[in-house]
């Protein structure tokens, strides 16, 4: 563990380069995924688990690859390691349908991999030095990015480390002041990174944007709630679903959240986890509700007068698409961000259970298509102020 309960929570005007701990912290995030994968039969991790995700083989070598590239090879200035992996640990070089049929690096020889690049990391540290620390805290983040994506891999596969031991963990949040809605007053407030510290490339400028008043629930829904949705219609009450929604509910015959059925019993009291964004656009309008846009969820996160409860327990789903924010700058991973701008992703915020650490803010930007279910991700509502 890295510092107290907080750290690494906004804390953006810390100075990367002031961080003495990058090597803890590569050495944190690769204790977390290692942990994930040390009890798992070999054959766990060649097979691909689920059509959507990587097999668990690909995840490591992969996230040994980046290391290599951004550490050793840009930030160090020497040779790859092994540059006959590079285009088959590149994520867009290799799609993840095809990554179950490539010659990747199983069993030993990729904990073999992962280790030898990690040392040549920590050489690349100790010779070079940190830089501004940039890349360093990228190649952390990322790893703990595909940590959270393993878990996903696991849960769909039903094998352990793919749900919270036992209830979803206690998010941020005071004390519970009961359900109900928070109204956050109209006018200007600032969104995004501020120019210090670590951000993604797509958290970046820190801009102002004018709201008009709104409200946003103090919670996330329960599955309690999402229960007596199911059983008032909810996915059979075909005006409460958009176009696109429901015909991709039709085709798949979805009828509750993924993982309801498979999991044991529902925590009544705890939020709803692994519903699309198309479901949760669906539950919102049979509440006369809505997700909030992004900019109100990230107001209302930072709004001290009456927080909100639960702030990473799960994912959030907003009605925004994703998009660059005015002066966007690809930096320094150019398929991180941009590749997705458009109107297919919806962002979610937050962040959930799965989530480390060092990579939870209230600025940070995830995203995914409308369909995906694999993600630990629920549902806060929003409404108009009228
Ligand atoms: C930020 C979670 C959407 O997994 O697609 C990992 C993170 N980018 N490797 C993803 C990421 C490249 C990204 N998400
Ligand atoms: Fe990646």
């Amino acid at each position: 563990m890295i510092g107290g309960e907080n750290a690494g929570y906004a804390q953006p005007s810390m100075a990367i380069a002031a961080h003495p701990e990058l090597g803890d912290a590569l050495r944190h995030a690769r204790a977390r995924t290692l942990a994930l994968v040390a009890a798992l039969p070999a054959a766990e991790l060649e097979r691909v688990q689920h059509p959507l995700m990587s097999p668990l083989d690909w995840d490591l070598g992969h996230i040994a690859a980046y290391e290599d590239l951004w550490i050793v090879h840009r930030h160090g200035g020497g040779e790859l390691l092994r540059p006959d992996l590079a285009d088959l640990y590149d994520a867009f070089e290799t799609p993840r349908a095809v990554r179950g049929e490539i010659p990747i690096l199983r069993g030993q020889d990729v904990l073999d991999y992962i280790a030898a690049v990690r040392a040549r990391g920590l050489e690349v540290l100790d010779q070079v030095g940190p830089g501004d620390g940039t890349l360093f805290e990228l190649v952390v983040r990322h790893e703990a990015q595909h940590t959270e994506t393993m878990r996903q891999t696991l849960f769909l596969a039903g094998l352990p480390g793919g749900r919270p031991a036992g209830p979803v963990p206690r998010g941020r949040g005071a004390p519970s002041r009961g359900d109900g809605w928070i109204e956050v007053p109209g006018g200007p407030s600032e969104m995004g990174a501020g120019a210090a510290g670590f951000a993604f490339d797509n958290e970046r400028p820190r801009h102002r944007v004018e709201l008009p008043a709104f409200r946003i629930a103090r919670r996330p829904v329960t599955n309690a709630t999402w229960l007596r949705f199911c059983e008032g219609g909810g996915y059979e009450r075909r005006e409460w679903w958009s176009d696109e929604g429901w015909a991709w509910k039709e085709e798949y015959d979805i009828t509750h959240p993924e993982g309801w059925t498979a999991g044991g019993p529902i925590r009544a009291d705890r939020p709803v986890m692994h519903v699309s964004w198309f479901e949760a656009d669906a539950f919102a309008r049979s509440q006369g509700a809505r997700l909030p846009t992004e900019a109100e969820w990230e107001k209302a996160s930072t709004w001290t007068r009456e927080p909100l409860e639960q702030i990473g327990e799960v994912w959030e789903w907003t009605a925004s698409h994703f998009t660059g924010y005015p002066g966007f700058a690809a930096h320094p991973y150019r398929e991180y961000s941009e590749v997705f701008f458009g109107d297919r992703y919806r962002v979610l915020r937050g962040w959930s259970w799965a989530t480390e650490r060092r990579v939870r803010s209230t600025t940070f930007r995830n995203w995914d298509l409308p369909e995906r279910r694999q993600i630990f991700a629920g549902v806060r509502l929003a409404k108009d102020v009228t």
